[in-house]
């Protein structure tokens, strides 16, 4: 069989990482094609390596970077590679691939260093197909079939985009998700992208006030909020193991006032105008966040919308009347379709209008509907949608 090297390993003990930068992200592109997710796979098998920082973060640069260009990869390659090809050799031919045409990794080290970590007999089929991507590469510019190729997303998120925002801002937000995300702490040391940070400061907390934060997990914009003086806050998550790092997360951070519970939010325990503010940040199809998740845009289908919509609109009929007369319900996703920001503000102008809307934030946030709509290219941040409801 051909495959990626493996670490060598006493018999009975777990197999030991590649001891290559290359031969990891192969392995780690493997574990990928199999179901994991690259932002869980790639940090269990930097744990257990030994290489330095600046190898691992090309390692990093390598997952990620093949993970988003998948599909330009494959169009690359299948000109060249006739018939179908190993789970291995497909690895090999896209983490190739992926050097030759989007890094500054010469030529040279591009091949030569990724055929080395092929075993068996497709090691020379890598080697020749990777010289004739290289000579494409070197020729170019290349000539794409169409945008969803070049920029690498599943056509239906190009269409679906396109149509929600115009052509020519789903574009940008589209290259822009293909640019790696920059780490952004909070002064507790919390890693919490921009575009959240401002979110939870939306959401408004006033010292002494009690707080719902109805889809918690893993906890960013909760902790946000017990951070900021609030009396309690609530962080309520259906997944008890996503429920537990909130836990974990208010106990790192020493926010004693942050109380979890497991439980679907459209069923919970809590009295009708308990709380002072409620935040609803639904899960939702995740399009704004696709540059930190690079594999999640082959996870995602086009019939994810209308049931992501619907549970959406049950969590927000079941939040609506937890809030207090005068209290505050805010609505986020990290999210740019149309049905999930402003259909679903369309949706409670006319289903819940004992709640008004309040202002949304500023530039560089759009307005969508009566909420504001982030995008990722307007400051680099993960793209967002939040509306603010006051109840009457
Ligand atoms: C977008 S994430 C929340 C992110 C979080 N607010 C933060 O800032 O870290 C959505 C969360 O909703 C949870 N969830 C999904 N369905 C739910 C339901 N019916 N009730 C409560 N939580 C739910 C998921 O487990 C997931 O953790």
């Amino acid at each position: 069989m051909s495959g990626p090297r493996r670490g060598r390993s006493t018999p009975g003990a777990a197999p030991r990482p590649p001891a290559t930068a290359r031969g990891l992200a192969l392995r780690a592109l493997l574990d990928v094609d199999a179901g994991g997710r690259a932002n869980v796979v790639v940090p269990a098998l930097l744990g257990a390596s030994c290489l330095d920082q600046r190898d691992r973060s090309f390692v990093t640069e390598l997952v990620y970077g093949t993970c988003r260009m998948q599909r330009a990869c494959d169009w690359l390659v299948d000109r060249h590679a006739r018939g179908r090809t190993d789970p291995a050799v497909r690895a090999a031919l896209r983490l190739g691939t992926y050097q030759l045409a989007w890094t500054r990794v010469p030529r040279h080290a591009a091949v030569s260093a990724t055929v080395a970590e092929v075993d068996g007999p497709g090691r020379s089929m890598v080697n020749a197909v990777l010289r004739r991507v290289a000579d494409d590469v070197e020729r170019g510019p290349i000539r794409w079939p169409d945008p969803a190729t070049a920029l690498s997303y599943p056509d239906w998120i190009v269409a679906r985009l396109a149509a929600d925002l115009g052509p020519g801002v789903a574009r940008a937000a589209l290259e822009q998700m293909n640019v790696p995300a920059r780490t952004t702490g909070r002064p507790d040391g919390y890693i919490q992208d921009a575009a959240s940070q401002m979110v939870a400061v939306h959401v408004g907390p006033a010292p002494g006030e009690r707080i719902l934060d109805l889809c918690a997990a893993p906890g960013g914009k909760a902790t946000a909020l017990a951070g900021a003086g609030a009396a309690l806050v609530a962080a309520v998550d259906v997944d008890p193991g996503r429920a537990a790092v909130v836990a974990a997360n208010a106990k790192r951070l020493e926010l004693p006032h942050l109380a979890t519970l497991v439980a679907d939010g459209r069923r919970t325990p809590f009295r009708t105008s308990s709380f002072d503010r409620v935040l609803v940040d639904a899960p939702c199809s995740g399009l704004g966040v696709l540059r930190r998740r690079p594999d999640a845009r082959w996870r995602g289908r086009p019939s994810d919308l209308p049931r992501l919509a619907t549970l959406q609109r049950r969590l927000l009929d079941a939040a609506a009347p937890l809030v207090r007369p005068g209290g505050v319900l805010v609505f986020s996703v990290c999210t740019l379709t149309r049905e999930e920001t402003a259909g679903i503000d369309r949706w409670l102008a006319s289903e819940h209008r004992e709640l008004e809307p309040l202002p949304p934030p500023a530039a560089p946030w759009m307005l969508a509907g009566r909420g504001g709509l982030l995008l990722p290219q307007a400051a680099g941040t993960d793209g967002m949608f939040v509306l603010s409801l006051r109840r009457r």
